[in-house]
């Protein structure tokens, strides 16, 4: 793949690698590979280069934003259900130093209460959710526009 894409995180949280087994009515049809294949293609054409990844396990996605913020990468992040509680993760978002865009496929905010409240949104560049994996192609859209006029050390 071209190097002259500037590369972007794309972190995923807990069950999304299940995608396709959770409720079709909130989550559609469409499996992690071809969400993380829809990624790639559509963050070649905002010309970034996707490293997408998913882990159920929050030491996982908290050593991966480490990465991100050693390397000064920008990166876009489903917390999943961490959304609504990790202050580890919060934390760790906290610490980039690129710009960060929360994803959700769903509108938590049209779902159950607990889903109201995000600890990560309070550490980010913005929010984007419910337009299913149109959220993650709306977020790469934002964050070429953001990275086009923000000088930072990609
Ligand atoms: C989600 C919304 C969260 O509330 C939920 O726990 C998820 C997925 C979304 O993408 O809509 O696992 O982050």
């Amino acid at each position: 793949m071209s190097s002259s894409h500037a590369k972007v995180f794309v972190l995923n949280g807990p069950n999304l690698g299940r995608l396709d087994l959770r409720n079709s009515s909130i989550y559609g049809d469409m499996n992690f590979e071809k969400l993380k294949e829809f990624i790639e293609i559509h963050a070649r054409e905002s010309g970034f280069e996707a490293d997408v990844r998913q882990s159920d396990s929050e030491t996982t996605l908290i050593t991966w934003l480490h990465e991100a913020a050693d390397a000064t990468l920008p990166v876009i992040i489903n917390p999943a259900a961490f959304t609504h509680y990790s202050y580890a993760i919060r934390d760790a978002v906290e610490m980039l130093k690129g710009p960060v865009i929360e994803v959700h496929l769903s509108n938590p905010l049209a779902r159950e209460e607990f889903r109201h409240t995000s600890v990560i949104s309070g550490v980010v560049t913005g929010t984007i959710g419910g337009f299913g994996p149109d959220s993650y192609r709306l977020a790469l859209i934002a964050l070429k526009g953001i990275v086009e006029k923000v000088s930072f050390n990609l």
